[in-house]
């Protein structure tokens, strides 16, 4: 046996259930509920030659507490750091917000499948968010906004129960101000000071009517502002292989072994997250 093969058969036989260390190296509080935390694998080849593709998620371990799904909210155009953003509702999600920046955490990544972004190519591009659903928005955003040529227009239509309520407020300028691209705000009721829109997403798409003409519309928020945006898309002419979302089933393993995340006869953690609406539609409508 050569060394070469050895050193196959060594990487093949890694435990994918073992995550790799790494440090929280800063934390961002976006909302009242809802931290950004930025880790480096401590491995210095893994931080090197880590890499994952938008749309991908993570298992994050909190030693002596447990370990929970997370989109990769970063985009993979930007080396040496991953990012996730992290609302908090329960015990990992908590424990999270407790920690402070050099806290190791374990973390097994990249898992599931993206978006088709080659697919996407010399396309017009309606990213729709709401709340912490602008996440995993936020990774293919920025991989977009650094490939910029390579697409068409860019539209991000974003909203949340309150101005405070919005997420990654430090980066609007950034997408504003990138070549053929509109930001879109609007918040759920009236507030002083605010000059955007006021109302639902779903609502205020149809207000700014997309042509679905050459274009394709990712959208991630809550399921029912994901409900309404798809049938609303619908209306406008989108046909269903234009439309893109990606799924927060709850989840275990992540790798497809222990059956927690099924629908139907797919694995949310290894078919999905990311889903066309087509595809959605010929599943179950559990999710
Ligand atoms: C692929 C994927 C990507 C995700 N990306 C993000 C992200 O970027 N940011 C983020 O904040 N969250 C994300 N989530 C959701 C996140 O994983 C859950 O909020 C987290 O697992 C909750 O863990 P916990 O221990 O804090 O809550 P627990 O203590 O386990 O539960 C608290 C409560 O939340 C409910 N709950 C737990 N998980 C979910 C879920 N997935 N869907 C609905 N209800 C749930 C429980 O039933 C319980 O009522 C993602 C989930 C998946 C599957
Ligand atoms: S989370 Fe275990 S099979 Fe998907």
């Amino acid at each position: 046996m050569t060394t070469s093969s050895v050193e196959t058969r060594t990487i093949r036989l890694e435990n994918p259930y073992i995550p790799k260390l790494a440090v929280v190296e800063q934390v961002i509080t976006e909302t009242w509920d809802t931290k950004t935390f930025r880790a480096v694998f401590r491995d210095a080849d893994l931080r090197e030659s880590f890499t994952y593709e938008p749309g991908q998620f993570q298992e994050v371990s909190v030693f002596g507490v447990g370990e929970a799904p997370f989109c990769l909210t970063s985009s993979p155009t930007r080396k040496g750091f991953i990012e996730f953003s992290v609302k908090k509702i329960g015990s990992v999600t908590s424990a999270l917000h407790e920690i402070e920046e050099g806290t190791v955490i374990g973390i097994r990544a990249p898992l599931g499948n993206w978006f088709p972004y080659e697919k996407f190519k010399g396309k017009d591009l309606w990213f729709i968010g709401g709340g912490i659903g602008m996440a995993p928005l936020r990774s293919l955003l920025n991989f977009c906004l650094d490939n910029r040529k390579d697409y068409g227009k860019i539209y991000i239509v974003y909203g949340a129960r309150t101005s405070a309520d919005l997420c990654f407020k430090y980066e609007f300028d950034q997408w504003q101000s990138s070549p053929d691209t509109e930001l879109f705000l609007t918040i759920d009721s009236e507030e002083e000071g605010w000059d955007k829109n006021v109302g639902f997403v779903p609502q205020y798409v149809m207000d700014l009517k997309p042509s679905p003409r050459n274009a394709i519309a990712i959208t991630c928020g809550p399921p029912i502002m994901i409900k309404f945006t798809l049938k609303n898309l619908e209306e406008l002419g989108f046909e269903d292989d234009q439309v893109w979302t990606t799924l927060e089933m709850k989840m275990k393993c992540g790798i497809g072994k222990c059956g927690r995340c099924n629908i139907g006869h797919k694995y949310v953690c290894v078919d999905g997250p990311v889903f066309s609406y087509a595809q959605l539609k010929e599943l179950p409508p559990e999710y």
